[in-house]
């Protein structure tokens, strides 16, 4: 659609920018916390990049205040950031940590004295070990039960002045991560065991959602999904139906389970027969489907393109961690699709593709699909941010890049499309589960890397600037289109 107008950003959006707990708090024993499966995965030889670790990440955690000052300073208008379940239930269940409670109150409240929203994500990956020990974390069906009393304890506790909260974060990036590659805890490699620890997030996510109907009926609750809308390598019929694949084991599989309580057909049938489907009981579509979200939180950073691959064909591989441009092997799986770079698009140093279209067609998608709002709650540029000579970060990279993905929302909006806000990733720099601090995404540079904490001073980069202003505008000086 070529629009003659483009409409201006709703009043009230919400301008926001993002993190996680494990990226920047650090204080990773401090004041009681129990330690996460990310704790003890990262102390493992060869499994980050040049063996960094959350044990201080960015400070966050000591040093919120000034943090938030930033914020205030850009203007934000909300503040997506996760707790930490080990902050709170040091064992993952049982005996509370009220010091870990006290410190997101701290937060909230200094948030709310600057006029931020808070965006509450419940679980941004960093499962208490303890769990993982007592029964395998994600593969035991008691997993719901007690993600259910942990989110009902910040329910009770932060219901009042949090208004907006994420469920689970990338359930589909991490777990593919953690037992497909291997390459997140606990570094398994196994689809059944993928396929049924997924089903059981899927159920802890709907215990939660059920439960903040009743506990925080005003608030807003909805998961958020790494989307990366799949496209054909051509219009040949085998790369249509490879995208096709593709969209379904990929994106579908978590959406149409978290809006419609239900898997896909095609993808559901395909697992039978592999004997690699996830054993649904009675009742648990009945909850999933019950548990439909108010939201859906949308991380979009690249679309993806497939073409066919048989059955004795690529098979899946990690992501790029190098920063190398072009080292990326073609990933799939067997007999259903595999990737393949897409012409028409440039790629990032970690050969992610920047394509601001893919996030419209996603947004598209998505609304077609499961008409609820959206939330765009990661989007952002992952890059070798450095101070130059003048003492400044010039990362015009990211400004392009965030003004091209600004440009695709407001289409979107003209589409018909319900957008409530857009959260860059990330309000500071941060650890890179991965890629330890050379890939950086931050408004703000921090200055320490992988070995040395160095002074950790906070350094506002060009993006800062550029997007205050684009607050300030309401998204009018974003370079958008202009109307006419
Ligand atoms: C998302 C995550 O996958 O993308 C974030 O929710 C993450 O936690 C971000 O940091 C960027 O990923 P990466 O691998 O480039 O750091």
């Amino acid at each position: 659609m070529h629009h003659a107008r483009l409409p201006a950003f709703p009043e009230g959006f919400l301008w926001g920018a993002a993190s996680a707990a494990y990226q920047v708090e650090g204080a990773w024993d401090a004041d009681g916390k129990g330690p996460s499966v990310w704790d003890t995965f990262v102390r493992q030889p060869g499994r980050t990049f040049r063996g960094s670790t959350g044990e201080v990440a960015v400070d966050h955690y000591h040093r919120f205040a000034e943090d938030v000052a930033l914020m205030a300073e850009a203007g934000l208008k909300a503040y997506r950031f996760s707790v930490s379940w080990p902050r709170i239930f040091p064992e993952g269940r049982g005996a509370l940590n009220t010091r870990g409670l006290d410190f997101y109150d701290r937060l909230i409240d200094a948030l709310g004295k600057a006029g931020i929203a808070p965006v509450l994500t419940l679980y941004h990956w960093d499962m208490p070990q303890a769990l993982q020990d007592l029964y395998g974390g994600w593969e035991d069906r008691r997993i719901a039960d007690d993600f259910e009393t942990y989110a009902a304890t910040l329910f009770r506790r932060f219901g009042d002045r949090v208004r907006w909260w994420v469920s689970l974060n990338e359930q589909n990036h991490n777990l593919v991560n953690a037992y497909q590659l291997g390459t997140h805890p606990p570094g398994v490699r196994d689809r059944r065991r993928f396929y049924a620890a997924n089903h059981n997030a899927f159920l802890a996510n709907a215990r939660a959602i059920t439960a903040f109907r009743a506990l925080v009926p005003q608030g807003l609750i909805g998961p958020s999904f790494a989307y990366s809308p799949a496209y054909p390598a051509s219009c040949a019929p085998a790369d249509l139906l490879a995208a096709e694949n593709a969209e379904e084991f990929t994106n579908t599989w978590w959406l149409d389970a978290y809006c419609l309580g239900r898997y896909p057909s095609a993808a559901l049938a395909w697992l039978r027969a592999a004997g690699e489907a996830p054993e649904i009981r009675p009742g648990d579509l009945d909850l999933m489907r019950a548990a439909r979200p108010d939201f859906l939180g949308v991380n979009y950073y690249l679309s993806t393109t497939y073409t066919d691959n048989p059955r004795d064909g690529a098979t899946m591989q990690p992501i790029n961690t190098t920063g190398r441009k072009g080292t990326t092997p073609t990933s799939g799986v067997p007999g259903l699709y595999r990737t393949v770079p897409n012409p028409h698009l440039a790629t990032t140093d970690w050969d992610w593709t920047i394509d601001p279209d893919g996030l419209r067609l996603g947004l598209r998608r998505l609304a077609a699909r499961y008409a609820l709002p959206l939330l765009i709650t990661e989007n952002g540029l992952g890059a070798f941010d450095r101070p130059e000579p003048d003492g400044r970060v010039h990362d015009a990279g990211r400004i392009a890049y965030l003004r091209s993905h600004l440009a695709a929302c407001r289409e979107a909006l003209a589409d018909g499309v319900d957008l409530r806000g857009y959260c860059v990733w990330s309000f500071t720099d941060l650890l890179s589960w991965l890629n330890g601090y050379q890939k950086r995404y931050g408004l703000v540079y921090v200055d320490r890397d992988e070995q040395d904490t160095r002074t950790l001073r906070r350094l506002r980069k060009d993006s800062f600037f550029w997007y205050a202003e684009t607050i300030r505008t309401n998204g009018a000086s974003a370079g958008a289109e202009e109307e006419g």
